[in-house]
Order: C-alpha cells, then sequence, then structure tokens
C-alpha cells in the first residue's frame, strides 16, 4: 500500500506540484467527489500509467448540485476512499475545505457556453458553471499535466475538453470507458442511494440502450431509438429526463444516424437521478 500524502488547501497542493515539476515529475490528476467505486479505480489505473505521479481530488462541490437535497445526501465515504487509493497507488489526495475553495468574497463563475445549455444543463440550472469552476481552480492548485475523467459524464468530459481548450490550459483531458455492474448498470456513487428494487429497475437504462442500439443501420430513425429507451424505463417504473441521440461533438439532436451519434439518457428511479450514455455506429 502507498503512504498517502494528504493536501487540504489550494496553497498545500500548489506548493507539492510546484516542487514534483521542478524535480521532473509529471503529474495525473483524478477529480473525484469521493464515494470512490471501481470506475474510479479505473480512472486513477488509467492516471497512474500515464504520469509519474497520480493525485485523487475529493471534493464534494456545492457549487454543482441544484438542489439542496441531492448534496446533503450525496455520499460521503473517506475512510474507505483513502484505503482506496492507498492500494490503487495514489500518491497524494487532495481534499479541500469548502471554505479554502470559496472564501469569502469569492465570485467569479465560468460559464462554457452552449455545450453545457442543453440535457444536463437544460435540467440542473447552473450545473456545468459550478463543475467548470472548480475543475479550473482543481487544475490550477494541482498543476497536473493530465487529468482523466469518466465517459459516463458524457456531457462534463465534452464540456472540459472545451474549456481546457478555451482557456489554454495545458492539461491534457483523458476520457475514460465507463466501468459497468455485472448487470449492466453504469457504476455511480449515487447506485448506493437506490432502494433494491429502483436498483434493479434502474438497469433498464442500460438493457434499453443496448437493445435500442444493436443491429442499427445508417438508415434507422434515431427517434426509434429514443422511444425504445424511453418505453423500457417507464415500464421499469422509472421516469424519463431525458433520451437523446446527439452528435458527440456539438451534442445538437441528430435526425439521421450517416455519423457517428451518441445516446444520451437521463432518468429517475425513486429519488434517485441517473444518467448514462452509449455510442451508436450504424456502419459495422
Ligand atoms: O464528476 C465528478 O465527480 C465531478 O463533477 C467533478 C469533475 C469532480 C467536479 O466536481
Amino acid at each position: 500500500m502507498n503512504h498517502i500524502l494528504h493536501l487540504t488547501s489550494p496553497s498545500d497542493a500548489l506548493n507539492w506540484a510546484t516542487e514534483r515539476h521542478r524535480e521532473g515529475s509529471s503529474i495525473a490528476l483524478v477529480p473525484t467527489m469521493g464515494a470512490l467505486h471501481q470506475g474510479h479505480a479505473a480512472l486513477i489505473a488509467r492516471a497512474t500509467a500515464s504520469c509519474d505521479l497520480t493525485v485523487v481530488s475529493i471534493f464534494v462541490n456545492p457549487t454543482q448540485f441544484d438542489r439542496a437535497n441531492d448534496f446533503d445526501t450525496y455520499p460521503r465515504t473517506l475512510n474507505d476512499d483513502l484505503n482506496l487509493c492507498a492500494v490503487a497507488g495514489v500518491d497524494a489526495v487532495y481534499m479541500p475545505s469548502a471554505e479554502a475553495m470559496y472564501p469569502a468574497g469569492f465570485d467569479t463563475s465560468i460559464n462554457p457556453g452552449a455545450l453545457a445549455t442543453r440535457w444536463e444543463g437544460e435540467h440542473r440550472a447552473g450545473h456545468f458553471e459550478g463543475v467548470a469552476t472548480v475543475v479550473t481552480k482543481l487544475f490550477t492548485a494541482a498543476q497536473p499535466d493530465t487529468a482523466v475523467f469518466g465517459e459516463k459524464d458524457f456531457q462534463q468530459l465534452a464540456v472540459i475538453r472545451q474549456v481546457v481548450r478555451d482557456l489554454g490550459l495545458a492539461v491534457e483531458i483523458i476520457g475514460e470507458p465507463t466501468v459497468r455492474e455485472d448487470d449492466g448498470l453504469a457504476m455511480s456513487s449515487r447506485n448506493v442511494r437506490l432502494t433494491p428494487d429502483a436498483r434493479k429497475s434502474a438497469t433498464a437504462i442500460h438493457r434499453g440502450m443496448t437493445e435500442a442500439i444493436r443491429g442499427v443501420t445508417p438508415t434507422t430513425a434515431p427517434s426509434d431509438i429514443t422511444k425504445h429507451v424511453e418505453r423500457r424505463i417507464n415500464e421499469a417504473g422509472g421516469t424519463v429526463d431525458y433520451v437523446a441521440v446527439v452528435d458527440p461533438n456539438t451534442l445538437e439532436p441528430v435526425t439521421t444516424l450517416e455519423q457517428r451519434s451518441q445516446l444520451l439518457v437521463a432518468a429517475w428511479f425513486g429519488d434517485v437521478r441517473l444518467i448514462d450514455n452509449a455510442t451508436i455506429s450504424a456502419h459495422p
């Protein structure tokens, strides 16, 4: 097991990173909100393979939650998180307090533009401003050469790539494929909040997506795909926020499957909101 350094303030993290860079080490950052699971372990494995040192940030960022209840009930499992990080070979964990991140008078936010307006942006007011701002602050403190994010949050990954491009941040962004439970449910920190019944029903998301995109051709109508997924979620007792087939770069809805496209899903099972996505390739 690794001995892990605990960094608790932006200046701690910046001093550590500056010193490690001076020594010639490269740094990979895995930004998280804790409640780590095997999906995070995969991000960490990718990070440790890409740089000399890996830092995991654990910060439940209040500014990206649109509902106070979601923030309050977000799982917090710090001891288990630190164990997972130690086993995974993480070098440092950056765990700033909310006061250290947003001291009195803090008044700046990054607005990521059009990519952030649809889908999650539409259903969770202010969410991506919160994400873009906190991620930029995490980058400023940890000075990573590389940062690894999960592809489960497909729109988040697109928004972060846009912010990095637009602000000219010298960070390579890596997207890591979604890790799934044996029954197909995408791993997510919020899964532990599902009741046993909702947990079973939530498999309808992945089942519906898999059925809907199996055997598609360039002439399949995107609306046939979205209707199928919606039906499966509704039959399972879930409530759809959106199901959409979009261009993977612009996230605008597509009207044909001539080009590679992305299926995006958000749905509620009980009081837990889950998101997932799949790549649609209509050409064999
Ligand atoms: O994906 C997450 O866990 C969060 O949105 C992130 C990127 C750590 C920012 O708070």
